[in-house]
């Protein structure tokens, strides 16, 4: 734990480091920073993350509990480990497990935890269907999930108040013991929508008070979503032409007001079926006989994107969008 750093042994084996230690002993900020690597991470969050401004503050905080929880130890000044338990909320597509990937090797980079892998489960693989089912199956994601995240997606889904017979009950209580005890080595995201995490909280009793981080995760605005559009296809080597880019906007303004909208997630659907049309426009071109170049390759046309189903008179007006589930 804590990377290659080693405690100053001149203080091992003080009684009360806290007065012992003479107040002018020098720390090693450079060395942490550098190890750790938390100045890169944090860049590269910011550029890989579109808004989420909350979510990069709440981030960049935990850091800072870790750097400097980190340099205390160094010498000397033992604490317990600060809890870092999470709940996100927010609606579909707002890059809820997205961010509790990037947590994981932030955790790691930190020395948090042992390995910074994230092991992303829901209330099927906690919750057995007969009884005894529950125990093992709970004790068997905990094991996996040791040294890094265990995310929990859904996690108001695992616990149902009306149903006595549910055995999710069973699931929660081993969870607040491992949140408890082993919070050391492990970190537990619980991720859903507001209204039923709110309730969730409210109806089992000790959860809140072991959760540290509350993070709310909003909806994007359509610039936002434009962002997003912008990152994707630079990652996936596209570019739209100016009227392209226009009519994604557009796409984007439209399907923000439909139903089963998924933020970050419609974007990339939305690009998914415009490469999909791209290309079969390329390909038509040329079995035509046009010759093409890496520009017809790259670049997504607005006729790639208003054959969506989203506008009127597109190729599939009045069919609903498909929806953007995982
Ligand atoms: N702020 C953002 N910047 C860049 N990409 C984002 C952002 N938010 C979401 N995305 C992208 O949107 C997609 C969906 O995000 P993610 O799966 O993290 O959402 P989620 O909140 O977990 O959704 P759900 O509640 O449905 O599970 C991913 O491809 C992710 O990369
Ligand atoms: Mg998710």
């Amino acid at each position: 734990m804590y990377g290659s750093l080693q405690p100053d042994e001149r203080f091992a084996d003080l009684e009360d480091p806290l007065n012992e230690i003479p107040d002018d002993t020098p720390v090693e900020v450079e060395q942490a920073l550098q190890e750790s690597h938390i100045k890169e991470t944090l860049a590269q969050l910011d550029h890989d993350l579109v808004a989420l401004y909350e979510v990069k503050r709440r981030i960049r905080e935990v850091a800072s509990l870790l750097v400097i929880d980190r340099l205390r130890r160094l010498i000397g000044l033992e604490a317990e480990a600060p809890t870092l338990h999470m709940v996100f909320t927010g609606n579909p597509g707002t890059g809820k497990t997205t961010v509790a990937t990037m947590m994981g090797k932030i955790l790691f980079r930190l020395g948090y935890v042992r390995k910074g892998h994230l092991v992303s489960v829901t209330r099927d693989d906690l919750v057995g269907q007969y009884i005894g089912h529950t125990a093992p199956k709970t004790r068997e994601v905990i094991k996996r999930a040791m040294g890094g995240v265990l995310f929990i997606d859904e996690a108001y889904s695992i616990y149902r108040l009306d149903n006595e017979r549910d055995y999710g009950q069973e699931a929660v209580e081993m969870l607040l013991q491992v949140m408890e005890n082993e919070r050391q080595d492990i970190v537990v995201v619980m991720a859903g929508y507001k209204k039923q995490m709110d309730r969730f909280f409210s109806d089992v009793p000790g959860l809140s008070s072991r959760i540290a981080h509350h993070i709310d995760f909003p909806d994007y605005s359509v610039e936002e979503l434009m962002d997003i559009a912008r990152l994707m296809t630079d990652q996936q080597r596209y570019r739209f032409s100016p009227d392209g880019e226009k009519a994604f906007q557009e796409y984007l303004a439209a399907r923000r007001t439909q139903t089963r909208f998924a933020n970050g997630r419609s974007v990339r659907n939305g690009l998914d079926r415009a490469r999909m049309r791209q290309a079969i426009r390329l390909y038509d071109a040329a079995e035509r006989g046009r010759h093409l170049t890496k520009k017809d390759l790259v670049t997504l046309e607005a006729e790639d994107i208003m054959g969506s189903r989203v506008f009127e008179g597109g190729a599939y007006a009045g069919v609903p969008e498909m929806p953007d589930t995982q």
